[in-house]
């Protein structure tokens, strides 16, 4: 157990109206499968700007169905970023493909247009793009490679919810699917707005919008002009046909009247979250031993994690257990996947295939980053930080 002063790298906020809307549902008639389901994938379709969204039960079953709507199959290969939680690259396994990393940017810690040119081959049929951080990817540079090779592209915008991106003078929020086929989003307590756990897809493709509300629900559609077996006057309306093979991903109807609630909340979310951006990059680039996150001018960070880098990676070791027994929430996002004993074992991957991601992770501490850190916590954080360089 940590100690109460402990201060988490991040946390979800819950309010009074939160929990209000919440407690509704669990007086109403319905508690899964209600009303709410559709208000909030209506809502964040609004909000992003879609034309659809599905919800599901996790960032990671939205993955997958996104990959098996895209037609991911057998040996088909999907270039992704190493620099990201598991979950990017395993939705890509649970479909029988095979994930092919390519190395990220040095500064925005995202995967490198340059380098998934690298790795494309006669198998190559989408990409997984995954917003690092908050940071959106360079969606207009992976779309023209997605148009010239013709593949799909699944944005992982799990980290991203209420970013922005510049493309022809325009601000475009991540979730429009202008650069994309679907956007994925998380709503696990550490992510812009928590369901507990939650995630979902946006997109503007019908077909894919009615294969995703198939695979969500095992593979089953109740809507008679879909029904492959029509001619039967025998059939009433208990009928429904399973046409894929599909999972229960579905999610609550309580979990969905909180979406709402914490949706409502989100701008004034990310506006916190960078206004401590701003505060810790003043402050903390006193610090002569670390290396700043970036933000590039063509976007808007939702800014979901803030990450130091060492410019002498062995004290890193060091710094985070400092850190911790201060009660500062350290962590290191992430372990590169391509070094993960699974990856190494089935799929041949190697220390030393991707230098920048793995140069990143090396060196790499997250800090206390989330909506609830009050001006003197935000204070303290930065005083142990720079008393533990003045030391090291
Ligand atoms: C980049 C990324 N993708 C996917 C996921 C999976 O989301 P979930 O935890 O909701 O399954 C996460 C969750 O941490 C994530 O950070």
């Amino acid at each position: 157990m940590k100690k109460k002063s402990f201060i988490p790298y991040g946390r979800q906020w819950i309010d009074k109206y939160d929990i209000e809307a919440v407690v509704k549902v669990l007086e109403s008639d319905w508690i899964t499968q209600g009303p709410k389901v559709e208000e909030f994938e209506k809502s964040l379709s609004q909000y992003c700007g879609s034309k659809f969204a599905v919800v599901v039960s996790s960032g990671t079953a939205a993955l997958h169905i996104a990959c098996l709507a895209a037609g991911i199959s057998k040996d088909d290969e999907v270039i992704t970023s190493p620099i990201t939680f598991l979950a990017s690259a395993n939705c890509i396994l649970y479909c029988s493909g095979k994930p092919v990393f390519a190395d990220v940017q040095k500064d925005t810690v995202n995967i490198d247009p340059g380098e998934i040119v690298k790795k494309i081959t006669k198998r190559t049929k989408a990409i997984i793009p995954v917003h690092f951080a908050g940071h959106p990817a360079d969606m207009g540079k992976i779309y023209k490679i997605a148009n010239k090779y013709n593949l799909m592209i699944i944005e992982d915008a799990c980290h991203a919810l209420g970013a922005r991106y510049k493309s022809n003078d325009k601000w475009i929020k991540v979730g429009k699917c202008s650069h994309s086929d679907m956007t994925v989003f998380s709503f696990h307590p550490v992510k812009s707005i928590t369901v507990g756990e939650g995630g979902a897809i946006l997109t503007n493709r019908r077909d894919l919008y009615e294969k995703l509300l198939m695979f969500r629900n095992h593979g089953v559609t109740k809507e008679s002009s879909k029904f492959k077996f029509k001619n039967s006057n025998l059939n009433g309306d208990w009928y429904y046909e399973m046409q894929e093979l599909g999972f229960n991903y579905r999610i609550t109807d309580f979990q969905c009247a909180l979406g709402i609630s914490q949706l409502k909340k989100l701008d004034r979310f990310i506006e916190k979250r960078r206004e401590i951006v701003k505060i810790y990059s003043e402050e903390l680039s006193e610090i002569k031993e670390i290396e700043l996150p970036v933000e590039r001018n063509y976007v808007k960070s939702s800014w979901h994690l803030y990450y130091i880098r060492l410019k002498n990676f062995l004290k890193r070791k060091i710094v985070f257990e400092k850190l911790q027994k201060l009660g500062i929430g350290t962590q290191v996002h992430y372990i590169p996947i391509h070094l993960q004993p699974y990856y190494r074992k089935n799929l041949g991957y190697k220390k030393g295939n991707y230098p920048n991601a793995e140069r990143y992770y090396n060196a790499t501490i997250t800090i206390p980053l989330f909506f609830g850190l009050k001006k003197n916590k935000i204070k303290n954080i930065i005083q142990k930080i720079k008393k533990v360089f003045s030391y090291v």
